[in-house]
């Protein structure tokens, strides 16, 4: 697919940012007062205010030209059709079918039979888990679950349980993620074997340091209970339910998901299941049913409308017309905080692409660096780059109207707080001192939930999720694939024999850095 550079729908939006270049976003407010509501648009139960972006009342049909330019509306309905628009691995993308209620014929089978079987076995194990019907080896109930698994076998769960933690009754869930054995230490520190059940989760069941800590949480749970502990301690989350087989674990403790769920959409497959022990089953079908009503929302609003769309679109304005090459998601809840590591994985594995889906390299910039933080700690840390640093970034702020705890007096704050940054963003302020003035204009989104429960994080996620579809249809990537992540994995297993005491070739540099390691680590 050509280029989206030279299409008569971007030159008209170069166009159209060439002439809003004059004005600030400030006196745009200024001269008209009721952009605010012209530019704040409902999805699933969320607001999400556009108005403090660099955008006029028509600058939404404009956008909607670019995407129906670039064959939006098929995407999306190759998308949810179980089109293989995961060119360069031949797979569909069909997370959407986890959480939805359509019938999907995907080679010849009927998917959504089949993902209902599967959650049917998600909900008879998590509630047998949690009401203390499935123990552990000695008899005793489960009172915490390890969640191995990395990246999106673990971002999702991690996220989701953090976030709905006011509501987790189940037992305490402990993420190892990293091969770090610090982590696996400190997520081993105080609990019991016998009351503990781990979930290996894990798309290809090969990945080195979920296997590597599968390894020793099986050894941990052998040495305390002996051999036939995994049996009752263990069960997989996997699309590889073969090799879960081969690793040791019988039929009834594997979970399987499909190959057509990518790793960073598997929240909503058996990748799951910690949610679903943490927190019930109804409740994990509620993030599920949240994050249907978005999608029904993604596939039928026009997209002069469409939340996933517009963000999307305004996602590649920024980055493509304005230039930002940084943005930063700034969770006003302290329950998600785990959002912007979630979001980072999400769109930079996504959209971090140097070629388009034909494999030609791109003309343009595609994702920019998605990071942020927890707020309000983060205005006293890094808003400081946001007001005054050389580089301007987008900002998404998160904000939940409900109060998330127990004192309103702090929520109140909290909000006063979200408000303000993003009015300073936008306003900046002028001085005859340099050192006070913060320039302004800079570009933000706000993201309204009513509440910080299931439902509504459901759907915030997937909204997120169809952004970085319509940010990949409008550049022309594959969102779906990371080939890039694959190179350092090689090299780490030619490093491990090098760092082990073998001599295999490897690049100077390489050779370089580990004699310095040895060097310090002889040192002691
Ligand atoms: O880092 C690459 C990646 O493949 C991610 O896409 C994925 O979420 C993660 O590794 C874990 O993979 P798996 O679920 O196969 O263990």
């Amino acid at each position: 697919m050509a280029s989206f550079i030279a299409s008569p729908a971007w030159q008209a939006l170069l166009a159209h940012r060439d002439a809003l270049a004059g004005q600030r976003i400030e006196r745009m407010w200024r001269e008209d007062p009721a952009r605010g509501e012209a530019l704040t648009f409902p999805c699933a139960g969320l607001a999400v205010d556009l108005s403090k972006q660099r955008l006029a009342r028509t600058s939404a049909s404009l956008l909607a030209n670019l995407a129906r330019e670039r064959g939006l509306p098929a995407a999306i309905e190759r998308l949810f059709s179980g089109a293989r628009v995961n060119a360069s691995e031949d797979r569909a993308a069909l997370h959407t079918a986890l959480r939805g209620d359509e019938r999907v014929v995907l080679d010849g089978t009927d998917v959504l039979a089949e993902v209902q079987r599967l959650r049917e076995r998600m909900r008879v194990f998590s509630q047998a888990v949690r009401d203390g019907q499935w123990k552990g080896a000695t008899g005793k109930r489960f009172t915490h679950v390890l969640a191995l698994g990395i990246g999106g076998s673990s971002l999702g769960p991690r996220l989701a349980i953090e976030a709905l933690g006011a509501e987790a009754d189940g037992p305490e869930v402990r993420f190892v993620a990293n091969i770090d054995a610090a982590e696996l230490d400190r997520a081993l520190a105080g609990i019991d074997p016998a009351s503990t059940l781990a979930v290996i989760a894990s798309k290809t069941f090969t990945t080195e340091e979920t296997m590597a800590n599968a390894k020793s949480v099986r050894a941990w749970l052998v040495a305390a209970l002996g051999p036939d502990a995994p049996a009752r301690h263990v069960i997989a989350a996997t699309a590889n339910a073969e090799a879960a087989a081969d690793w040791g674990l019988p039929d009834c403790n594997i979970f399987p998901f499909h190959d057509w769920v990518g790793g960073r959409y598997s929240l909503w497959s058996s990748v799951g299941l910690p949610i679903a022990i943490a927190t019930g089953m109804p409740r994990f079908e509620r993030l599920l049913a949240g994050a249907h009503a978005a999608d029904l929302e993604f596939r039928s609003t026009p997209l002069e409308h469409n939340v996933p769309a517009l963000l999307g679109l305004v996602g590649v304005w920024n980055r493509c017309a304005l230039g930002l090459a940084s943005h930063a998601v700034l969770s006003y809840a302290s329950r998600l905080e785990s959002l912007p590591a979630y979001l980072q994985q999400l769109e930079m594995e996504s959209n971090g692409k140097h070629v388009g889906a034909d494999g030609a390299p791109v003309d343009f910039a595609t994702c920019p660096v998605i990071w942020g933080g927890t707020e309000t700690p983060g205005q006293h840390a890094f808003h400081q780059w946001l007001h005054q640093g050389t580089d301007a970034a987008s900002c998404d702020f998160i904000v939940v109207a409900h109060p998330m705890g127990s004192d309103r007096a702090h929520h109140e704050i909290l909000l006063a707080n979200a408000c303000a940054q993003s009015e300073a963003l936008m306003t900046g302020v002028a001085s005859d001192e340099a050192w006070r003035a913060c320039t302004g204009d800079r570009v933000s989104t706000t993201f309204v939930l009513p509440r910080l429960d299931a439902y509504h994080l459901g759907a915030l996620l997937a909204i997120y999720e169809h952004k970085v579809f319509v940010e990949a249809t409008v550049w022309g990537i594959n969102p779906f694939d990371q080939w890039g992540v694959e190179l350092g994995k090689s090299i780490a297993k030619k490093v491990l024999p090098a760092l082990r005491g073998e001599s295999p070739a490897l690049d100077p540099s390489t050779s370089h850095l580990l004699s310095v390691i040895r060097r310090m680590g002889e040192a002691g």
